[in-house]
């Protein structure tokens, strides 16, 4: 027999303590967010690239609280200023804060972002939001503060 199996533990020390640094490397790591394949700044950064214009947060707090001749505007659902959770305005349903100081998963998946900005826009202003009108509200959403 070789040594080894003789005495069987004698290995051990090395593997343990291998597993104990994995597990407490994986402990201390913070965990990934739980959407995010983006984050609120590179959205905006995308919208004023095409745009090609610098966004303006006055003119998205425009676009976002004022009604564009139909029934709703965006704080309708949204609330006004949305740090706080909304409420739809037909279905009551609670929605998570817009702005992202007040949620850290607004704003962090694109597919999310894209498909709610086309259907609300079109709920709200009857047509889609341009790439310069996304930047805009964008721009207001990050620098809200809770
Ligand atoms: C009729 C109600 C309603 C109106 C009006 C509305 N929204 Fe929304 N919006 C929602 C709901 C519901 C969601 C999904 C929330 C969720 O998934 O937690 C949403 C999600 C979004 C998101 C995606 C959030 C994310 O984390 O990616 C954006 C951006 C957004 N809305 C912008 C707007 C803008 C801009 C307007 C005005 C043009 C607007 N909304 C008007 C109901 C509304």
């Amino acid at each position: 027999m070789s040594p080894i199996s003789l005495r069987p533990w004698s290995r051990a020390p090395g593997p343990v303590l291998a597993a104990l640094a994995c597990c407490a490397w994986l402990m201390t790591t913070p965990a990934p967010s739980l959407a995010g394949d983006t984050t609120p700044a590179a959205e905006l950064a995308r919208f004023q690239a095409e745009a090609g214009a610098p966004a303006d947060a006055a003119r998205g707090q425009r676009l976002f609280t004022q009604t564009h001749g139909r029934e709703w505007s965006c704080a309708s659902c949204h609330g006004e200023p949305p740090t706080r959770a909304g409420r739809h305005a037909s279905t009551g349903k609670s929605i998570a804060p817009l702005a992202p100081a007040a949620n850290p998963e607004a704003l962090t998946e694109r597919a999310r972002l894209d498909k709610w900005f086309r259907r609300n826009c079109g709920e709200v202003l009857g047509r889609a939001c341009t790439a310069a009108e996304k930047a805009d509200v964008l721009a207001y959403l990050t620098r809200l503060r809770p």
